[in-house]
């Protein structure tokens, strides 16, 4: 049984804790949600526990799909044992539609299916307000090289071909999402999570909203969307 040591640092959603085997880490799921850059911060009953599950379920659906990741085991309702990562402060969007930020950008209409997807880099950095960033600022400030860049790249695309199956073989459409790599012993993975937290999800046939938009835009029901899109998969949340 390992052992939960001291915190390594706590985000929006999620806490870290190292443990008594450094090349391991505790990632427990809160309930607190939060949306623009921390602006809007609430607590959601049950979601911490939903996002572990969904995460994990997603985790190893990647993971056979050869998409290396950092999830070992879920060890508690709102905890899962992962890989310790030296991450790279850059958050990777894939777009299939155009939703959020890129609709404000760019002045598209929301719907629109992006053809092939849209790549994108943002600079973590919630002060700044994660802003959009490419290859060579990621090359000059010496945030990744270009191996991992390129590694990058692949990997989202690929990700985002697998979970495009996944959940249209739901009667979902998966708008967009947001993913992060880390390197372990010099070989990356992908780390963080992938929950409704940090993707766009709508119904096939009705378009309604099922992510996380359900808490930025104040429509209610906020966990039985997450539940809705997890049932779907199949994923059991017990
Ligand atoms: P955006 O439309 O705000 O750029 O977001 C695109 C997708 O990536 C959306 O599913 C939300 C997710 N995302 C996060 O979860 N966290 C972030 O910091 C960013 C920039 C995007
Ligand atoms: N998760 C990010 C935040 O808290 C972005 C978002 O989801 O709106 O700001």
């Amino acid at each position: 049984m390992l052992e939960r040591k001291e915190l390594l640092k706590t985000g929006k959603a999620k806490s870290l804790y190292h443990t008594d085997d450094p090349s391991k880490l505790i990632m427990e799921y809160k309930d607190d949600t939060s949306a623009f850059d921390g602006k809007k911060i609430e607590q959601i009953a049950g979601k911490g526990t939903v996002n572990n599950r969904f995460n994990s379920h997603i985790m190893e659906h990647l993971k056979k799909n050869d998409i290396p990741n950092h999830h070992l085991e879920v060890s508690n309702p709102n905890e899962s044992i992962v890989m310790s990562l030296d991450m790279f402060p850059i958050e990777c969007v894939v777009r299939n539609f155009a939703a959020g930020s890129i609709c404000k950008r760019l002045g598209l209409e929301e719907g629109m299916k992006m053809e092939p997807p849209i790549f994108e880099f943002f600079y973590k950095d919630d002060e700044l307000g994660d802003p959009l960033i490419n290859d060579c600022h990621i090359t000059a400030f010496g945030w990744a090289n270009e191996k991992d860049i390129e590694a990058m790249k692949d990997l989202t695309l690929k990700t985002n071909s697998i979970l495009v199956s996944l959940f249209d073989a739901a009667d979902l459409i998966l708008v967009d999402f947001k993913i992060e790599f880390g390197l372990a012993d010099g070989k990356i993975l992908l780390g963080d999570e992938f929950t409704p937290d940090g993707c766009r999800v709508w119904d096939k046939e009705t378009k309604k909203k099922l992510d996380k938009d359900r808490f930025r835009l104040g429509l209610g029901d906020v966990v039985e969307s997450y539940q809705e899109i997890a049932h779907r998969l199949g994923i059991d949340l017990t």
